[in-house]
């Protein structure tokens, strides 16, 4: 056996969606990723989406849209992808690390009103896993200070938490496509919001600044004969990049979202068979308090305190692992912005995440759960 931590489930029908795009010879930002943007914002029940390269891109634009003064911060937990705290770092404001909840690894609310300043404007939470962070009691600290939420969203794609999807909860949410996510474009990433004049304002950022629809103030007094000669006319009003998704990867998504529910109830389902499993165990424990039947989980993973030890273990059985996340700011680039997290730093060492994706077989999740029964006796 060989079993991958991570893999996208892609068939028939993305190549067939791939070849309308090779058919039409339209291979860069044009319909298909409307239609993907269209189609996702009836999915998670939001006003506007924007699609970008990935959720790293979708973090920095979101945090650019609000147009903080530089310097300012930006809360972000401490065990995340380095995207979230990359974001405030890109548009020249500061991250705050804050530390962890024991049990959920979401942003510890004690922590982060221990940590707050009257320089932070905007927290951004990550649905760790894909298990919601508290987003309620985190909205209403940022109603209370004034500042925006940004919700990190690329763990989960299309969980309900108490009547809304997670991603639509704060002023903007980011999610995920990239291969290993619940979903996949290759890479890519969506911005979503309710406050649609937001978006857009926002949304030529993501391809150099370049509107063409806006108001015009160079064409504007022209006559109206002489218009017809400005079709290639565009006004750049912001800073931009090069960050829009492509029609090759909408063409990917728009087959993929199809495909999520399945996909995500397969990961459910998986996710419950390694619970039952492990039920019992004295030395592996979960990593969360799981909730499959409620939400949507891009991973799942256990703790052990023989870590290192169980890694070898189930490596020599050929079943991949992975930790998520070594804390950030142990990382030589972060570490400028150590503020103390200590839960973070002793939960982590225990962390291993286990294979999830929903081309797992029954037989790979048994043999996995059976590594799992050898170990917890041996190790
Ligand atoms: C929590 C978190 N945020 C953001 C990202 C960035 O996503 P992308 O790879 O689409 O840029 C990731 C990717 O793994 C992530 O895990």
């Amino acid at each position: 056996m060989n079993i991958r931590l991570f893999k996208p489930s892609l068939g028939e029908e993305e190549l067939q969606s791939i070849k309308g795009s090779f058919d039409r010879s339209w291979v860069g930002l044009g319909e298909k990723v409307k239609q993907f943007e269209t189609e996702w914002s009836k999915f998670v029940g939001c006003k506007s989406s924007v699609g970008l390269n990935s959720a790293t891109a979708a973090l920095q634009i979101a945090v650019q849209a609000f147009g903080f003064t530089p310097g300012k911060k930006i809360m972000v937990p401490s065990i995340t992808f380095a995207a979230t705290a990359f974001a405030p770092i890109y548009n020249g404001l500061e991250p705050v690390f804050v530390d962890v909840d024991e049990d959920t690894v979401s942003m510890s609310l004690e922590d982060m009103e221990r940590k707050y300043t009257k320089d932070v404007v905007a927290i951004i939470p990550v649905h760790y896993a894909g298990h919601p962070a508290k987003i309620e009691e985190i909205l209403a600290f940022a109603k209370a200070k004034n500042l925006k939420v940004i919700e990190d969203c690329a763990h989960t794609a299309g969980a309900n938490y108490h009547g809304k999807i997670l991603g639509t909860w704060g002023d903007i949410g980011c999610y995920s496509f990239e291969e290993k996510k619940c979903m996949t474009t290759g890479d890519g990433g969506m911005m979503c919001s309710d406050d649609a004049e937001l978006m857009e304002y926002i949304k030529p950022a993501r391809w150099l600044g370049i509107n063409k629809e806006a108001s015009m103030y160079y064409t504007q007094d022209m006559p109206d004969e002489r218009k017809p000669a400005y079709h290639w006319h565009y006004e750049i009003s912001l800073l931009g990049y090069k960050y829009n998704m492509n029609d090759l990867a909408a063409s990917i998504g728009l087959e993929q979202l199809k495909k999520l529910p399945a996909m995500n109830k397969r990961r459910s389902e998986v996710i419950r068979t390694y619970m039952e499993g492990i039920k019992g165990l004295k030395q592996i424990g979960l990593l969360l308090p799981f909730e499959p039947e409620q939400y949507v989980y891009q991973m799942f993973g256990v703790r052990c305190e023989k870590r290192d030890d169980l890694i070898l273990f189930l490596k020599s059985r050929g079943i991949s692992t992975g930790v998520h996340y070594f804390p950030l700011q142990m990382h030589p680039y972060f570490k400028k912005w150590d503020n103390g997290c200590p839960v973070s730093e002793k939960i982590w060492t225990g962390f291993i995440t286990l294979p999830l994706h929903s081309s797992l077989t029954n037989e790979e999740v048994n043999y996995i759960i059976e590594a799992l029964q050898e170990a917890d006796a041996k190790l």
